[in-house]
């Protein structure tokens, strides 16, 4: 078996599939574009579904890439040998063109052949789909399998909870699969022993997606117009298999990253249980966090959606960081090894090294100047209880004073052989949520009614501010969210602290300074790369092969965007600030009106 890295177990892969005539894409982003059901990006499948539903790729039928996923469900086991809130997928997909037969014989012989992993053929066993009353016996990948001279009985035929994928989301593309393993050295668990047990002789390292079909809201199965092919290989796992190596933390992926934690600590990865756990929460919780503010579409710690998943792993790995006695700012300069590692291959995280750094030391600091006296204001209710349990009260304050996550209370009482009355925290703060949205409710009052006009030039008021905020704060500011009605624009950027009035009036002063300067609007069709060599600025989500809207008002402003705009800034009349405001850490938030009224006429 070949002993490799993971840079080249990436490039063999990505080599491997080219050589098939698959067309190589980039990563997409973390954070799903075309899926509100799910937080993150799951597998390497996941931004493609539109593709496998139908749509044509501009690139081909037959694509091969390395994605970049985030999976939170199983936080509370990270900390084992295997489990990961972040991880790289190896994939290669058939929209509508090759199907089992190409598909088994390209794993078969990447895993076994001595060009590219050399596994041997004996320590090899697969699975494919039993059948059930919505999808037939998958007889023809047992089949393909014995073609390639597996014996049958280390090809097991296992029900849907093994043997069927999908959908990542609620809905979208999924299918029978067959699974691919390597047999270690454990002895069978029993006469039953199979890949369906999880006694470790069977690691799975990939899986073979046979899409046939669209699960619809009702729950429906739907016969996709072709059928596709979705692979995924874990990275990590899969490195880690090959070198022979106890626990994914042993690969090169991780070693610079516990070293560092050691060489901050002065502690020694291994040298007890609860020590390694603790290394293991930091290292993966801090590489996580790197992926997810440094992302296109970054994300920023808050108490919602993506940003309380980030807050979460942030203050889960300073609890852990310094149980172990790391020094304040920690964080941040595990960060800066991980980014030293990655990002040859993302360089999206050299680019924003500074941002993510910045980040964490805010969060770190948020959590760090709260964390001692929340603990000691745990301790104390800990100590006060005669049953078991936290009430939902103290896990509430602990939360809202302290900042502690529900998650961190938990685990806090699971240490010390208590609960959490978690329904109790929720019922708080659900009521505590409901009081804060009433206050929006109130705020918004007043009809969002979509005039499209007002909307298109609120569009174009979004771009020259977002150019005076560069030049008066600097080239580091970048869009984070834009939100507009028929009545103002609201626009939120990255950029650390309050801004000053004097800040506000220059900005507000280039704004209308465009606007008089009455400059036409242009709108022109592009590659991305055609983009960014213009120097345009937005949203580079690098689609291979996408071609974007890249808007430019005078020397001004030269903007990705999808539209509508004015025709010229004249439009607009004027300009003027409401507000400035904090939106989530390191990201502010402004709202501006402008002068033109949605008839057109002025104000
Ligand atoms: N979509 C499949 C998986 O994630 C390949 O395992």
């Amino acid at each position: 078996m070949r002993s490799t890295t993971s840079n080249e177990l990436r490039s063999l892969y990505l080599e491997f599939f080219q050589e098939h005539g698959h067309a190589v894409i980039p990563s997409a982003s973390l954070i799903p574009e075309n899926d509100p059901t799910v937080l993150f990006t799951t597998a390497g499948m996941h931004p493609l579904v539109p593709y496998l539903l139908g749509s044509p790729h501009p690139v081909g039928k037959r694509l091969t890439d390395v994605q970049k996923c985030v999976r939170t469900s199983d936080i509370d086991e990270v900390g084992d040998a295997s489990h990961l809130t972040f991880f790289e997928m190896l994939g290669n997909w058939s929209l509508g063109d090759y199907f089992k037969r190409e598909a088994i014989a390209w794993s078969w012989e990447f895993l076994t052949s001595d060009r590219w992993l050399g596994i041997p053929q004996d320590e090899l066993a697969f699975s494919v789909f039993i059948g059930d009353e919505n999808a037939p016996r998958d007889d023809v990948s047992f089949k393909l399998w014995r073609d390639q001279g597996v014996p049958a009985e280390r090809i097991f035929y296992l029900p849907k909870e093994n043997n069927w994928w999908g959908p990542a989301g609620l809905t979208g593309p999924c299918g029978p699969d067959t699974e691919m393993f390597i047999i270690t050295d454990k002895e069978p668990c029993g006469p039953d022993c199979s890949p369906a047990c999880s006694c470790g002789r069977y690691l799975e390292i990939w899986n073979d997606v046979f899409m046939q079909y669209n699960k619809i809201a009702d729950g429906t199965l739907v016969p996709l117009p072709a059928p596709n092919v979705d692979t995924g290989m874990g990275l990590e796992r899969t490195l880690c298999v090959l070198t022979g190596k106890k626990s994914v933390y042993e690969t090169d992926l991780f070693v610079p990253i516990l070293d560092k934690i050691a060489e901050l600590t002065g502690k020694v990865y291994g040298s007890d249980e609860e020590t390694t756990k603790a290394f293991r929460i930091v290292a993966d919780h801090v590489r996580t966090s790197v992926f997810l503010i440094g992302d296109p579409r970054g994300v920023t710690p808050s108490n919602v959606d993506q940003g309380y998943v980030l807050r979460r792993l942030i203050r889960r790995a300073v609890r852990h960081g310094m149980k172990l006695g790391a020094p304040e700012g920690f964080i941040a300069r595990i960060a800066d090894v991980i980014i030293a590692g990655y990002c040859g291959v993302y360089p999206e995280l050299g680019k924003a090294a500074d941002f993510i750094k910045e980040q964490l030391l805010l969060e770190e600091g948020r959590f760090q100047r709260t964390l001692q006296q929340g603990t000691r204001e745990f301790e104390k209710a800990a100590s006060r209880l005669t049953g078991g349990t936290i009430d939902g009260l103290t896990a509430f304050h602990l939360y809202d004073t302290y900042g502690f996550p529900i998650e961190i209370t938990a685990e806090l009482a699971r240490e010390r052989g208590l609960s959490v009355d978690e329904a109790g925290f929720r019922e708080r703060f659900a009521a505590h949520q409901e009081r804060s949205h009433a206050g929006a409710e109130q705020r918004f009052k007043g009809g969002l009614v979509d005039a499209s006009d007002q909307t298109a030039r609120l569009h174009t008021a979004t771009h020259l501010l977002h150019a005076a905020l560069r030049r008066v704060l600097g080239n580091d500011v970048a869009q984070k969210g834009s939100n507009i009605t028929a009545e103002r624009l609201r626009f939120d950027f990255s950029f650390g602290r309050k801004m000053t009035k004097d800040e506000l009036a220059e900005v507000e002063r280039l704004v209308n300074e465009s606007i008089q300067a009455d400059h036409p609007i242009d709108c022109r069709e592009m590659t991305v790369d055609e983009a960014r060599g213009e120097g345009a600025i937005g949203l580079f989500e690098s689609k291979y092969g996408d071609r974007v809207k890249v808007y430019t008002m005078g020397t001004v402003s030269k903007e990705i965007c999808g539209g509508p705009h004015a025709s010229h800034t004249g439009e607009l009349v004027s300009f003027k600030i409401q507000k400035e405001e904090a939106s989530s850490a390191g990201v502010r938030r402004i709202r501006a009106v402008i002068g033109a009224s949605s008839d057109g006429a002025g104000a």
